[in-house]
């Protein structure tokens, strides 16, 4: 015998690696259990052996069988399944829609609203989400001991700067920036140190506005804003201008939106404060100019019936796949 039961064993687990059909099976187990087969000789061999080692090769011999039979059966089982798998595929039905990811409600209303304002002329910027006092407060003529600061005050850095509570520190950016005329809106992240309940977070977005040039009177402001507020809301939106402070601004107004019987504040406006020019070098005699700013998550939540801030922050994609 010039060969071993182990030897077989591996060329039939090299040959199985090639085996792709019902043919190609049937061709070897013809190779390996056919009347001509290797094993088939060696069994016939067996009888010209001594007792002892006729019982010893038998075993292992039987055991190769084993081995054999088993392989070509569960060859078979898996070309049947995947036959089955194949005859259960019906081709009229509509295929399978891949998952598709979808924009967050707030970088869409984010999207929404800017685009109504480039439509207008106003061009998207940006700023740092971690400014100096200069920009959060002293340059938008909120001195050091103004009271309202104290509702802004958010996490400061060890080197003195903190995380922006709002938007406006992207005007005094824009004007040091660059000269008049200036439309633009800045949407972004703001921080505030507010306890988070259903309307409030300590981390939101705004967008803010301003526009500069030498003759920009809050009749222009009122314009921009009924434009605005009409294709966001519809044409039939009322709005209610409220008289209001606003450090930065002067005259300054809380805008209102007619909703369920009653008013609804929407955003604060006003005309630039002549302060705010004097802090960016621009001659307030010369200049005007109207700022304005919104709560995106406000605004989402309106529109789209949202009754708790919180879910724009917890990720669940049942909450996000609705809109
Ligand atoms: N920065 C204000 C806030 O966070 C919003 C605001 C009000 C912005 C009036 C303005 C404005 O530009 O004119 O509450």
């Amino acid at each position: 015998m010039d060969f071993t039961p182990s030897q077989i064993e591996e060329e039939a687990k090299q040959q199985l690696l090639s085996v792709h059909s019902a043919e190609e099976l049937e061709a070897f187990r013809v190779a390996f259990l056919g009347k001509r087969s290797k094993l088939a000789r060696a069994m016939e061999e067996l009888k010209n052996l001594g007792a002892e080692e006729r019982k010893e090769r038998g075993r292992e011999f039987n055991h190769l069988k084993q081995f054999l039979q088993d392989s070509i059966h569960s060859r078979k089982l898996s070309f049947n399944s995947s036959r089955e798998a194949a005859a259960d595929f019906d081709e009229s039905l509509p295929p399978i829609e891949p998952l598709k990811g979808k924009i967050h409600p707030i970088p869409q209303t984010i999207s929404e609203i800017s685009g109504i304002f480039e439509k207008l002329g106003f061009e998207i910027v940006d700023g740092p989400e971690i400014e100096t006092e200069f920009y959060n407060f002293t340059a938008l003529n909120i001195p050091l001991e103004h009271p309202s600061r104290d509702s802004f005050d958010t996490f400061y850095t060890t080197d003195g700067r903190l995380l922006r509570s709002q938007t406006s520190t992207v005007q005094i950016r824009v004007m040091q920036a660059r000269k008049p005329p200036l439309r633009v809106i800045a949407p972004g992240r703001v921080y505030r140190p507010d306890e988070v309940d259903a309307s409030h977070s300590f981390m939101f977005h705004q967008i803010e506005g301003l526009m500069v040039d030498e003759q920009v009177t809050f009749s222009d402001l009122k314009g921009v804003l009924h434009l605005f507020l009409r294709e966001l809301f519809g044409p039939e939106i009322k709005l209610r201008f409220r008289p209001h402070f606003f450090p930065f601004t002067e005259p300054s107004v809380e805008v209102d939106i007619r909703w369920d019987k009653g008013w609804l504040e929407i955003l604060g406006a006003g005309s630039v404060h002549p302060h705010v020019f004097e802090a960016v070098g621009y001659d307030p005699k010369k200049l005007q100019g109207f700022a304005f700013g919104l709560g995106v998550e406000r605004i989402a939540m309106l529109r789209l019936g949202i009754s708790d801030i919180r879910l724009f922050y917890e990720n669940d994609i049942r909450f996000l796949r609705q809109f």
